[in-house]
């Protein structure tokens, strides 16, 4: 196919708006690799905005690529609001899901790169370093099937300096066929996903700074340039692209470990972190968002991105700062450590055969999304203390429950065996349920349906003391006190 980057080196074209016609012109085509929490919103977003681009997410997890497909828009493999509507209307008219790679990458002009990479579990990094194998494989796959020019985006988040391996696969394995690799990290958050594609602060776009790399930088632009102000769309070299997106979800994770630090202090000298929080965020030099204390981040970006640069800096002889940012983690864990230690030691440090409910699996709200959630690790410190544990969450599946602690228990040191899971470990359907007979609750995850319960009924079939522990602070602690609960809440005493 007559390719837009050809055409515009053979030409010297410098005139972005003509290449934009002559890509509209040429009806572009775009796969992206990996149908995950990025890769499907993303790319479901870039064909509802661009109709006339085709654009094809293959997966090499057939159940995944079968899901996707499925007619019951309730089954899609992601629970994201706004997405179901978004897939309904460009679904196999520009937008399709299939497991044929080969294919997919042959016609495409841009072939985004969304697969895991996840922290590296075993050899040299482990624990540490992200693993690039899925991206090492894709670069190979596509040195070895692409017929014609391609422009690559990293759409994973991917230590520095990925690129440039990226393109040395490309380069010692491919038939003749030049390419240009750029970064354009993800700045989605689970659960507003659609909303922040729809409506992005800034989309990053690093790429190599020669004519061609500009070129590529400019085509990719102008895909985004649909719908988003120019402005906003910054271009960078690719390093500096790379680095930033680290950077932004170590600040941020920053943010919550400092004010779960305070959360302690609060908890010992009767201030109340929601109002430091609000005092502190109304000056405009702070900011007032991810401030809310809790039971500890989660998610599959903040901890591994920042083990990530801490990997970085240890790589590049920078141990201060790699233990500056090492740090945040390790208030993350001690925050989730505190919440369980607490939760025992109120049950007057014993909870064996005690009953507890808790309400929310997923690492937060209005996602099914589980990888790095707290209430993994609270489950695992309960039931390592012999507690049954009652899990009620909207959108997770019991399946995903267990398989999160059979993960946990069988990588911690633990007398624990994994048949223990399924006779501590009980998943309801109705959260009422859940919380019948219990000593205690535990609330992890911020689902809003949590404040709707009919808090006295929950009381009333609940084993007294009657004990609440509010990892998100999200109920009315004077109406559940009025009831007669226990209640215990993150940062206030
Ligand atoms: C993304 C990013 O890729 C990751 O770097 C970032 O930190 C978090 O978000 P995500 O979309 O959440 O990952 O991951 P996941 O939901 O696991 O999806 C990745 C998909 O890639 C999976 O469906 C997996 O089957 C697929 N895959 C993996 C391939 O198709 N080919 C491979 O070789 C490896
Ligand atoms: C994050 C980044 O926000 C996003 O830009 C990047 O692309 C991927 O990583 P995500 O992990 O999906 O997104 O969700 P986010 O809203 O950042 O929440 C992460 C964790 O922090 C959750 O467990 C959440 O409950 C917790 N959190 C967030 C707090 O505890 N307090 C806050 O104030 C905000």
């Amino acid at each position: 196919m007559f390719n837009v980057i050809d055409y515009a080196i053979a030409t010297e074209l410098n005139n972005y708006e003509l290449i934009n016609t002559l890509a509209n012109y040429l009806q572009m085509k775009i796969c992206c690799i990996g149908a995950g929490y990025v890769g499907g919103p993303t790319m479901s977003v870039i064909a509802e905005k661009c109709p006339d681009i085709e654009v094809t997410i293959v997966d090499i997890n057939e159940k995944r690529i079968k899901d996707w497909n499925d007619e019951d828009l309730n089954k899609l493999p992601i629970y994201e609001p706004g997405l179901a509507e978004v897939v309904k209307k460009a679904r196999n008219r520009n937008l399709f899901f299939s497991t044929d790679v080969a294919t997919a990458i042959n016609k495409s002009d841009i072939i985004f790169i969304s697969v895991n990479t996840p922290t590296k579990s075993y050899g040299v990094g482990k624990g540490m370093a992200a693993d690039l194998k899925y991206v090492e494989l894709c670069a190979r796959q596509i040195a070895e099937l692409a017929e014609g020019d391609k422009i690559i985006v990293e759409k994973s988040t991917l230590p520095v300096r990925t690129a440039e391996s990226i393109k040395t696969i490309l380069k010692h394995n491919s038939k003749g066929n030049r390419f240009q690799v750029l970064s354009n990290p993800e700045f989605l958050a689970e659960g507003t996903a659609i909303d922040d594609l729809y409506n992005p602060d800034r989309v990053l776009i690093g790429g190599d700074q020669t004519p061609e790399g500009l070129i590529a930088i400019e085509t990719l632009t102008q895909i985004y340039a649909r719908w988003i102000p120019r402005e906003r769309i910054l271009q960078t070299n690719v390093w500096s692209s790379e680095l930033s997106k680290l950077t932004a979800n170590a600040f941020l994770a920053q943010r919550i470990s400092s004010i779960n630090s305070i959360s302690a202090l609060c908890e010992q000298t009767g201030a109340n972190v929601n109002e430091i929080a609000r005092a502190i965020g109304t000056d405009s030099r702070i900011g007032s968002k991810f401030l809310k204390s809790s039971v500890g981040f989660g998610g599959s970006c903040f901890q591994k991105d920042i083990l990530n640069l801490v990997y970085l800096c240890n790589h590049f002889n920078l141990p201060e700062v790699a233990e500056y940012w090492n740090q945040v983690i390790k208030m993350n864990d001690y925050q989730k450590q505190r919440f369980a230690k607490r939760i025992i030691e109120t049950l007057f440090n014993t909870i064996s055969g005690k009953k507890i409910a808790l309400l929310g699996w997923a690492f937060k709200k209005d996602t099914n999304d589980t990888r790095e959630s707290a209430a993994i690790f609270v489950a695992s410190a309960l039931i390592n203390d012999r507690a049954e544990i009652q899990v009620y969450d909207p959108k997770v599946s019991a399946e995903q429950i267990y398989s999160d602690l059979e993960y946990i228990i069988s990588n911690s040191e633990t007398d624990l065996k994994l048949d223990d899971i399924r006779t501590l470990v009980h998943v309801h359907n109705t959260p009422y349920e859940a919380m019948k007979n219990v000593h205690a609750i535990a609330i992890l995850t911020e689902w809003d349906e949590f404040k709707t319960y009919n808090w006295q009924t929950i009381y009333d079939n609940m084993l007294k003391p009657a004990f609440i522990f509010d990892g998100r602070d999200i109920l009315d602690n004077t109406a559940l006190r009025t009831i007669g609960f226990e209640v215990y809440t993150i940062g206030k005493e």
